[in-house]
């Protein structure tokens, strides 16, 4: 009799509990989740509580084929009201996502973007309108985290015109592309006016046009990703920096078919290490001063990274014409094979435009090669020099480049180029002259402007 009440008490709790979790689970289809996380060992700080905002919870369908875009700017919108919450793109999913951006400026500081599953950009000509900048558009957050497992591909084979492959910085966003799609290719993944910026664990592939991309942002960190496209993709930058500052991008591969890191006028702080890049056309800082502008680079570290199967090594091009300047930089213990040309300064960027010489350049000075070794397919080092302005204070130390067979070209190259070696090198590099550029530099066109 007693365990007939406690079963039939038991079958009454059960029926209301089912009955109260569907009527729960409804309500919270079109809800927040809210996870709240407690931190151990002694207080509970706000800092520490997160919030979980699931893209599936908010309609999303993830079979790659539905539009998903409505559903990621509603649990933006959501996330973006909590410090420190996580929006949660989940595994197993593929997301199609139209051109979207994540506004920060009334956000709360600290979301973190876990990318575990998949995010896919349309390809059809529509989804772009006229042509935009960039596909996923983070712009002026106070501290932003993309992490996860997870993937996001631009789909770039629609865009590719494989007859143009050209290395240039600001002319490939108008190359033609074929399809019918806009002239104006997007950056993948992009982040604007934004601070302590963390993208880890990713990988980003197939961009159309730049994988990453960083504008006006301050305190950036980048490790642990890879980014992908093949070697002969047009202009597909791996990580663009522009007008960034203190930024380190460490163990991390990148194979793609233009710069694997290309660092753009107003950077400084720059500290990248550990990665892999190829193929590519190298790790550039540059090309600076187009069209007469005014360009300000400066201490800027690559070290202990390789580089296989690249156009450039390490590189540094300006246009002619421009002015600002180019200081301390260091490329330490970079392992190059089958590079074309390791070890690239070039004043006289062209890139296939009709470039008259000009009386002004970017200034250059205080360039650090040290343990560059390893094989190269074209020519070791060359060193292009402005006329106007030479390079000062190009320092070579442990150098050991050795050809590959056939090369046609195994001399070092220097003009107007300025430093002194502190090793013996191979190849001997005889050209570099010795003291203090002749050139008398006006404080406004070495470095006094920057
Ligand atoms: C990217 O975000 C910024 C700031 O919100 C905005 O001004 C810009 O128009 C956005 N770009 C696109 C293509 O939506
Ligand atoms: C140079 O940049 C590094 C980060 O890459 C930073 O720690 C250092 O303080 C900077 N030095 C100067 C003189 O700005
Ligand atoms: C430009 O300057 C370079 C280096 O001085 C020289 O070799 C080249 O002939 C010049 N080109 C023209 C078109 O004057």
């Amino acid at each position: 009799m007693k365990n007939t009440i406690i079963w039939f008490l038991i079958y009454v709790a059960l029926i209301f509990l089912s009955g109260g979790c569907s009527i729960e689970a409804k309500s919270k289809k079109h809800r927040k989740m809210a996870a709240p996380i407690v931190s151990y060992g002694g207080a509970v700080d706000a800092s520490s509580t997160s919030t979980t905002f699931n893209v599936l919870q908010y309609g999303a369908k993830g079979d790659g084929i539905a539009d998903d875009t409505k559903a990621f700017e509603s649990a933006w919108a959501d996330s973006c009201k909590v410090q420190g919450s996580v929006m949660l793109v989940p595994s197993g999913s593929v997301f199609l996502v139209k051109p979207i951006t994540f506004s920060g400026p009334n956000c709360q500081p600290n979301i973190v973007f876990q990318l575990d599953g998949k995010i896919i950009a349309p390809k059809n000509a529509g989804a772009w309108g006229s042509g935009l900048l960039q596909w996923l558009n983070f712009s002026k957050l106070k501290g932003i985290t993309i992490k996860g497992g997870g993937v996001i591909d631009g789909q770039g084979s629609v865009w590719w015109n494989e007859q143009n492959p050209t290395d240039d910085d600001q002319n490939w966003i108008q190359a033609d592309s074929k399809g019918g799609m806009p002239s104006t290719k997007p950056t993948a993944l992009r982040f604007y006016g934004s601070t302590d910026v963390t993208v880890t664990g990713i990988t980003i592939q197939n961009s159309p046009q730049t994988h990453l991309k960083f504008d006006d942002c301050i305190g950036v960190q980048v490790f642990g990703i890879s980014i992908s496209s093949p070697g002969n993709s047009p202009n597909t930058d791996g990580i663009h920096l522009q007008n960034t500052r203190d930024v380190v991008i460490h163990t991390t591969s990148l194979a793609c078919g233009d710069d694997c890191i290309s660092i753009q006028t107003g950077c400084s702080g720059v500290y990248i290490h550990n990665v892999n890049c190829g193929p590519g056309h190298g790790i550039s800082i540059g090309g600076l001063g187009k069209d007469g502008t005014k360009a300000c680079v400066s201490n800027i570290t690559v070290r202990d990274s390789t580089m296989h199967n690249t156009m450039a090594g390490v590189r540094i091009k300006t246009w002619q014409g421009g002015s600002g300047s180019v200081q301390g930089v260091m490329f330490s213990n970079i392992q190059v094979s089958e590079v074309e040309t390791p070890i690239i300064i070039d004043q006289y960027y062209c890139n296939g435009h009709n470039c008259p010489n000009k009386t002004s350049a970017v200034a250059i000075s205080d360039v650090f090669y040290q343990s560059i070794k390893g094989t190269y397919t074209t020519n070791p080092i060359q060193f292009a020099c402005s006329d106007s302005t030479p390079c000062a204070g190009i320092t070579l130390s442990t150098i050991n480049l050795v050809p590959s067979t056939n090369v046609r070209n195994d001399v070092p190259f220097c003009w107007k180029a300025f430093g002194e070696i502190k090793t013996t090198t191979t190849p001997p590099i005889s050209c570099l002259q010795t003291g203090a550029s002749s050139h008398k530099r006006q404080p406004s066109s070495y470095g006094g402007s920057c």
